[in-house]
């Protein structure tokens, strides 16, 4: 590293073996204490802390002008590393055994009293710290995520370059092309009347410099999308996107796989056995209600339709006759789950908009349930037994549409595992959910929409689906999930310009519409489309879960809230009459 000439060193280098040494830090004052006439400071960079101990003994002057200091000055410190006195060493921190026994010092900025101490645990609100971002960054915590994202982008540099990708900018400004999320648009001043928009991914530009011949491409890439945001979501997020050519998913998953070994090794020096594990969509979602199921702890389902389908419990057996599924989980050791809380978990289950929860507790004196009288003794005991039920144990049971009566369960299921503590947050689960539905109905827009985007390519079995029952259609899409997260996803590409057209036909787009939509792809698409594929990593995402953090805000610079502003510099915020005159645009 080179050293610049206005320090010879950083505050979180110094150690034992630099005793004697003279020395001069810069940095900002974390603590200044006063012990009767000898002032002690904590001077803080990125790089750590060190003690600075200003001696009237030793030089008046510097223990004079040190008076003046208080938290977060800027300040320049000349001095003599020493030993710590024999009592009050620090073995708890890599500079607790010296200091620095300043010799000059120069204030370089005064600091306002910040409106939160600037500490590694702190109560303070968040949107406090949102606006007062630059503080809260010189916190440590937050400062170790940045540097870890840093080196997670140099880890991505290296391992594409070792595969010979090339990386390449795709344009910010681009045309609006929806299907997916809400576009942010951006006026053309010269053109009245029409838009740019912000990539919500640069999908499209990807695909054509497959075109170009460029068989292996990355770009480490923000993405816009204007939708409701969450914790691991924000409106402005970075991706790792990648594309090939010549392809299958295997290649896919092996290029993927690769990286995230060398994630997990380059920072949590662990060893992540591949190759992963897959789950179809369905079997993900028969088995844990989810198309990103968290596989780090059990509580699995099981469908029992060919259990209750004759039985007496009308509820059941219509909802199997009208093609829903009964299924349901165990959940091991909680039969003692009170009255009270089960009341309160049937109205949990309800509002997830399911008619009930049905369930039996195995307690000392045998099956307990509501829904003996209709089902049977016989045949609560053989749904239990079927289940792998014991005594002590809850079995949980809802009846719905297979698509709804899947996630209700997901969401129970999550629920139960929080409530009983049953994730093992040292775990890594990361597992590949392939198989993904080519469409799905849309009610409000009342035709099938793409699950993915609409180049991905079907499953070569269903093609002949297309025009029967598109609702059946298998993606050749995949996602990557880590302990519950969808952090990648991506899918091999349609390349043949007639299937392509197919199937916008049964997303409802015609002809004329897919060309003033997607035009300039299908033409590119008419001059030697290679076959290709790809995937794109949700990089915030990824830091989130390796740095250990709830929300992707805490591992951004400068994230926006959960309503999509910047409280820092006020983002979105109104502009002037003149500049809207300009771009042609009236405010109503
Ligand atoms: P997709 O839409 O699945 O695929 O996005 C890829 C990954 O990006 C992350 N992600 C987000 N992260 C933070 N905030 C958001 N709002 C957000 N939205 C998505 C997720 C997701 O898995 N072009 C395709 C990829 C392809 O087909 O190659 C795409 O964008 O981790």
């Amino acid at each position: 590293m080179l050293s610049f000439r206005k320090r010879s060193h950083t505050c979180g280098e110094l150690r034992i073996q630099d005793i004697g040494k003279k020395v001069t830090l810069n940095g900002w004052v974390d603590i200044r204490r006063d012990l009767g006439g000898v002032i002690f400071i904590d001077l803080r960079d990125r790089y750590g802390k060190i003690q600075v101990v200003f001696n009237p003994k030793h030089k008046s002057e510097a223990h004079n002008k040190a008076k003046e200091i208080r938290n977060e000055f800027v300040i320049s410190v000349t001095g003599l590393v020493e030993h710590r006195p024999k009592g009050t060493e620090n073995p708890e921190t890599a500079t607790g055994n010296i200091d620095v026994l300043a010799e000059e010092l120069t204030i370089l900025n005064k600091a306002d009293t910040p409106p939160f101490p600037i500490e590694d645990e702190l109560e303070t609100g968040e949107d406090l710290r949102l606006k007062y971002r630059y503080l809260d960054l010189r916190r440590r915590p937050l400062q170790e995520n940045l540097l870890t994202r840093s080196r997670m982008y140099q880890v991505t540099h290296r391992y594409f370059d070792e595969q010979d990708f090339v990386e390449i900018e795709t344009p910010v400004l681009m045309k609006s092309t929806p299907e997916g999320a809400r576009d942010y648009l951006v006026p053309s001043r010269v053109h009245r009347g029409k838009f740019f928009a912000l990539p919500q991914s640069p999908q499209t530009y990807k695909q054509i410099l497959m075109v170009s011949g460029f068989d292996r491409y990355v770009q480490i890439v923000k993405c816009f999308r204007d939708e409701d945001l969450r914790a691991d979501r924000q409106p402005e997020f970075t991706q790792i996107d990648v594309e090939m050519s010549f392809v299958d998913e295997e290649d896919v998953y092996t290029l993927a796989e690769g990286l995230m070994v060398r994630f997990f090794k380059e920072i949590h020096g662990m060893d992540i056995p591949l190759p992963l594990p897959r789950l179809t969509y369905k079997a993900a979602m028969e088995k844990y209600g989810s198309d990103k199921p968290d596989t780090r702890f059990g509580l699995e389902f099981i469908t029992i339709n060919d259990l209750v389908e004759k039985s007496g419990f009308k509820v059941f057996a219509d909802v199997v006759a009208k093609g829903g599924v009964v299924a349901g989980f165990v959940v091991p050791g909680a039969a003692t789950m009170t009255r009270n809380q089960m009341d309160i978990l049937v109205d949990f289950t309800k509002n997830l908009g399911t008619g009930g929860l049905v369930y039996f507790k195995w307690t000392e004196n045998g099956l307990e349930t509501a829904v003996e009288k209709f089902l049977g003794k016989e045949t609560v005991q053989n749904i239990a037994t079927a289940m792998g039920a014991r005594e002590g144990d809850l079995v949980l049971l809802v009846s719905d549409q297979w698509a709804k009566a899947y996630t209700i369960l997901g969401t129970l299921r999550l629920e139960m595992a929080r409530r009983l503590n049953l994730i093992d947050a040292a775990k890594q689960s990361m597992l590949w959910v392939t198989e993904f539905p080519l469409f799905e109905f849309s009610e409000e827009e009342k035709r099938y929409v793409a699950v993915h985007h609409p180049f991905t390519s079907p499953h070569s079995d269903d093609i002949p689906l297309l025009e029967t029952d598109p609702g059946k259609m298998r993606a050749r899409a995949y996602d990557l999930v880590l302990n519950g997260n969808e952090i990648a996803g991506g899918s091999i590409r349609i390349h043949d310009s007639l299937l392509q057209q197919k199937v916008f036909t049964s997303l409802g787009i015609e002809k004329e519409e897919a060309y003033r939509k997607f035009g300039f792809l299908l033409n590119a698409f008419k001059y030697g489309a290679p076959p290709h594929g790809g995937i794109a990593f949700g990089f915030d995402r990824i830091v989130m879960l390796l740095t250990g953090m709830k929300s992707i805000r805490d591992v951004i610079a400068f994230p926006k809230t959960a309503s999509a502003v910047s409280l820092m510099d006020e983002a979105p915020s109104e502009v002037d009459d003149r500049q809207l005159k300009e771009l042609h645009i009236r405010v109503v």
